[in-house]
């Protein structure tokens, strides 16, 4: 089924000239952006992607990172995009992420894990809705996609 899953390019992938080639590994696989914007996260807008995490002992620095330097914001489209996208990603600590995922091949440390993807359809819907405004979310067509997609995705 095509979703959509959103992907924040965390200020140390920005840091470190990551941006192009994680952009690229999403696009390789065939996954469609549908949004795509460099922001300088408040602290508002960080304490609300995270609330979940508020009240752990890690949810300051994280909020202190997160908002430290720029982030670019990304929405991926494509069949059954977030867990497509988790997969690409590798597990929340990189000591523990699979060689060829982002993490595994380019993370040492769980508070600089380069990337955040949405861990569930819900959960993807409610954080593109925060991260987007709904004329920053784009409909098209690729041309490419009656190579890269089945007919009925
Ligand atoms: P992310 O996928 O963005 O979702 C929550 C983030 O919290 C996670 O990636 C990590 O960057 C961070 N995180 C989780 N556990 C810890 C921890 N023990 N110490 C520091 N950061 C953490």
């Amino acid at each position: 089924m095509t979703e959509r899953s959103l992907v924040l390019l965390k200020p140390d992938a920005v840091q470190r000239l990551l941006v192009g080639p994680l952009i690229g590994r999403f696009e390789a696989r065939g996954l469609k952006i549908v949004g795509l914007k460099l922001v300088a996260v408040s602290r508002d807008l960080a304490e609300r992607h995270y609330a979940v995490h508020r009240g752990k002992p890690f949810f300051g620095g994280l909020v202190a990172f997160i908002t430290s330097s720029p982030l670019v914001a990304v929405a991926l489209e494509g069949p059954n995009a977030v867990a497509v996208v988790r997969s690409m990603v590798g597990a929340t600590r990189p000591n523990e992420a699979a060689p060829g995922t982002i993490r595994g091949d380019l993370a040492l440390e769980t508070a600089q894990n380069l990337v955040h993807a949405s861990d569930a359809p819900e959960t993807a819907a409610a954080e593109l809705s925060m991260w987007f405004a709904p004329g920053e979310l784009l409909a098209y067509d690729r041309d490419i996609d009656r190579w890269a997609l089945a007919p009925e995705d």
